[in-house]
């Protein structure tokens, strides 16, 4: 009979037996933060996170996260009750938290009602419109040549997804010269899209003399973005972008959903809408304010193509600098990768969208994801192998240098925030 080793069981915390099995146990990352759920190599401690409390105490160089996982895995569900308890925790409005989620399935209205969030509704040929292009509140505390290079970055971003290439120089330049002529102007009535679309069919002497050609070469050097920009108002944008903005919104309050369920989540125009929609916030987000949580579900659409991929990575880059933590959400690691395949600058707006979120979060991945994930998220062998067996609800997560494998937990009273699976099983939404 072969002979056992007999030992006596050992009890002991996590803070000392990290340091006789440190690859499979650690300590707690803390309890600041909101609960998130058990800590499954802490001893199944509390998990608490939140964004601000870890740079705060140094974890993490940026507030941004990734969130990822194949559908029906608990991304959502993960997001809405992380704001959820936030609130709870840290209060909102401007001495507490400011929410504001871009929800392309429509599915945040509950923590909407819960948390007097306004929504805002925004479908093709709608009555609701929003103006990318109105000062908003970065106007009283920016300089108006960092606001006019954002408009004409998400103009830019725009036209560049509909003509499937990138602006020439004398393109681009019309464009900045357009936005910026929009600005100066002051007619007293805010700048649409339609007015940039106006001003590069006919350009003024001003914007000519800017670009040392006369106004005839430049409505024909930007023609193909007046065409562009006039196919995205009266089609992908039509009623949502090309006007003054018709919703009155409080700064003040708790924040806001853009609920673009309206549109569909595979069509041609997600990706343009969602890019308005972030210009739209970023002006909201480019000045100080309180701890800014900004949402964007289903971000993978925007990664499909660089123009607009590139634009999610200048969104993203407001978070340090103005206190705004970025949470995108995307299914799997190629969304993010499959940049890389067309060129250098493509490689470097992939890498970039992952060094700017130093919290990543990866739920379950398919099989043929894996040794994606692992390139592009650093995973050792034995996270890789937990990723493609995770539950429901399970997630590796990479906060700065630290990983941990956390369970979410979901309290009763936030099913109705959450459930997501009532449509598949044929119950109503209210039950
Ligand atoms: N931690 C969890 N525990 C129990 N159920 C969960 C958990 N996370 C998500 N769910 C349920 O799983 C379903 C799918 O979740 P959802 O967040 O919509 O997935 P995803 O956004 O990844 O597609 C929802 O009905 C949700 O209530
Ligand atoms: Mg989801």
């Amino acid at each position: 009979m072969r002979p056992t080793l007999r030992i006596p069981l050992h009890r002991g915390t996590t803070a000392h037996v990290c340091s006789l099995y440190p690859f499979s146990v650690q300590t707690s990352l803390g309890h600041r933060g909101t609960y998130v759920g058990l800590d499954l190599l802490a001893g199944n401690g509390a998990f608490y996170w939140d964004p601000f409390d870890s740079y705060a105490q140094g974890h993490i160089t940026n507030p941004n996260a990734w969130v990822l996982g194949e559908p029906g895995n608990g991304k959502s569900a993960l997001i809405k009750t992380l704001l959820w308890r936030q609130a709870a925790v840290y209060g909102t409005g401007p001495t507490g938290r400011w929410f504001a989620v871009v929800d392309p399935k429509g599915e945040y209205s509950v923590l909407a009602e819960r948390l007097d969030l306004t929504v805002i509704r925004l479908s093709p040929g709608g009555t609701v419109r929003i103006n990318p292009l109105a000062p908003g509140p970065a106007a009283d505390h920016e300089p108006a040549s960092k606001q006019t290079i954002r408009q004409a970055e998400m103009c830019t971003a725009l036209v560049a997804t509909v003509l499937e290439r990138s602006l020439s120089p004398i393109e681009d330049a019309a464009t900045f010269a357009a936005v910026e002529q929009l600005r100066q102007s002051s007619t007293g009535s805010e700048p649409t899209l339609v007015d940039v679309a106006r001003l590069l069919t006919a350009p003024t002497a001003d914007m000519a003399t800017r670009l040392r050609r006369t106004s005839e070469e430049v409505a024909v050097d930007a023609s193909a973005v007046a065409y562009a920009l006039d196919k995205l108002l009266t089609r992908s944008l039509r009623g949502m972008f090309d006007g003054p903005s018709t919703v009155p919104l409080r700064w003040d309050g708790p924040g806001l959903v853009l609920d673009l369920s309206g549109v569909p989540v595979d069509s041609d125009a997600l990706p343009l809408v969602m890019v308005a929609a972030a210009g739209w916030l970023q002006q909201l987000m480019a000045c100080p304010g309180p701890q800014r949580m900004q949402v964007l579900d289903e971000a993978w659409a925007l990664l499909a193509n660089r123009h607009t991929a590139a634009y999610l990575q200048s969104a993203c880059k407001l978070g340090r600098t103005y206190g705004v933590a970025n949470l995108c959400v995307a299914h799997r690691a190629s969304d993010l990768a499959a940049q890389a395949d067309d060129g250098t600058s493509t490689a470097k707006i992939a890498a970039g969208l992952l060094a700017d979120a130093a919290t990543t979060i990866i739920l379950r991945q398919a099989p043929d994801q894996l040794s994606a994930a692992a390139t592009h998220f650093g995973l050792t062998e034995p996270e890789t192998r937990v990723v493609g067996q995770l539950a429901r609800g399970r997630a590796l997560w990479h906060i700065g240098g630290r990983s941990a494998l956390v369970q979410h937990l979901l309290a009763p009273g936030e099913a109705p925030l959450t459930d997501t699976d009532a449509r598949m099983q044929g119950r109503s939404e209210a039950a």
